[in-house]
Order: C-alpha cells, then structure tokens, then sequence
C-alpha cells in the first residue's frame, strides 16, 4: 500500500479548529488500520515492497546527513526508518541518535521496543501541533502529515521550533512505482513556499524513474 492511496483528502483546504480536528482523527484512524493490522515491520511502516527497494528508497534521505547529531523522524511509525538510518548512517562513518513522534501510540509503542536503550526519545503527538522539549540536528518529515493549506507554516514552524540552530530540516517526497505515482519536486516546491533550499538527492532508477525525491533547509 502506498503512502499516497492513505491519503486521499490530503490536498483538502481546511481552517477551523474542528475540520481539522476531524482530519487528523481521520488520517490517524487511516494509520492505525493499514499499519497494525499486520507483524510485518516494513508494511508497519507503510513499505509494501522488498527490503532492498525500501533501502534505494529512503538511504538518499542520508545526503542531507553529512555529520552525526540527533535525528528526529516525525511520524517515526515502528522506527524501522530511523533504525536503518542508523545503519546505513554508521556505515559512512556517521553517527545518529533516534528520536520520533507519530500520533498513532501503538506504532510508538513498537518504535520505543525497537530503541530501548533510546524509548524516552519516542513520544504520542501530532506533528501539527508537538511542543518540543528539545531542537534536534536533523529533523525529517512529509509534508503530508498536515492539510495542503496548513503545509507552510507547519514547516515554518518545525525550522523555527524544532531544528536546533545550525540544524537541518530534511522534506522527503515519496513517489510509487506500482501505481505510477511520481514524487513531488520537493527541492522545486519548497522553493515556491518561500524556503531557502541549501541541498536536495533523488533516488533514480536506471530507466530514469524517480522513487523518493528529498530536500533540506538550514537552520
Ligand atoms: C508513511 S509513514 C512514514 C514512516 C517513515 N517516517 C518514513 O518516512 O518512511 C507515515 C507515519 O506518519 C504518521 N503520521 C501521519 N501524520 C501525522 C501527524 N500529523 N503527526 C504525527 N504522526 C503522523 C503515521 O501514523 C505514520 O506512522
């Protein structure tokens, strides 16, 4: 199951309180359906294809991972991404420590077990409206996590709040190959919200097809 056939009112334009309350009751139900109704820690973090085309779909997230610092995956579902940041990070020689949010408690439960040692980093909240305790050196997220309209300033906001000072906001656009479902021009779109790019990577095919496209903004 893609990402995007989980999100189908997520280009809705909402402004009062209780839409989005309703929206976000909504996605999270979505979420909590798909994800857990399976022991599989990839389709748990809403990947339903091969460890190896998982691994060429979300390593390109590292180009814009050059130092060690905290990393902060919001949305974290199990974990499975950060643990295998921390993988492929260490094999670059660059070390990462995980932190994550996701709205869904069952899915931060299983990331908690996945990172005992680090479980105190993992937290209920949703993305939209988190007060953090802490800034983190790192921190990835979707735009989709929040209505179309409310995407600006829900990056504004994470840049401002969330990034530590010399920090790296990290925007990933995944795309679906089974269903012909390209990525976004993250670099290009985040351009157009009025943020100053400073890198982007692009995980491309050998027949050209684009799996995950991902651009960052520093703090
Ligand atoms: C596609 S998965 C992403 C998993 C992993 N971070 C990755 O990029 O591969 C989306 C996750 O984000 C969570 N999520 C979606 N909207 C959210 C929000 N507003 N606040 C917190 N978590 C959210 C979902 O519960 C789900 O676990």
């Amino acid at each position: 199951m893609s990402w995007t056939s989980l999100t189908p009112k997520w280009n809705c334009a909402l402004s009062d309180e209780e839409a989005l309350t309703g929206w976000f009751a909504g996605q999270r139900q979505v979420f909590e359906d798909a994800y857990l109704q399976t022991d599989d820690p990839y389709k748990q973090s809403g990947w339903g294809s091969t460890p190896e085309r998982w691994r060429f779909g979300r390593e390109v997230i590292l180009d814009g991972v050059p130092r060690d610092g905290d990393f902060l995956d919001i949305g974290c579902a199990n974990g499975l991404l950060l643990a295998c940041l921390i993988e492929w990070a260490g094999e670059r020689g660059v070390t990462l420590t995980p932190h994550g949010i996701d709205f869904v408690p069952e899915l931060v439960k299983l990331a908690k077990a996945r990172f005992p040692e680090n479980a105190a980093n993992f937290e209920v909240a949703n993305a939209f409206d988190w007060q953090p305790s802490q800034q983190y050196t790192y921190v990835h997220t979707l735009l989709e996590y929040v209505p179309k309209k409310q995407q600006p300033a829900y990056l504004q906001r994470v840049l401002d709040e969330v990034v530590a000072p010399g920090g790296r906001l990290i925007v990933s656009s995944y795309g679906s190959r089974g269903k012909n479902e390209k990525p976004l021009d993250i670099d290009f779109h985040l351009q157009m919200l009025g943020f100053r790019t400073t890198g982007c990577g692009n995980s491309l095919e050998p027949d050209g097809w684009v799996a995950t496209r991902v651009a960052w903004v520093d703090r």
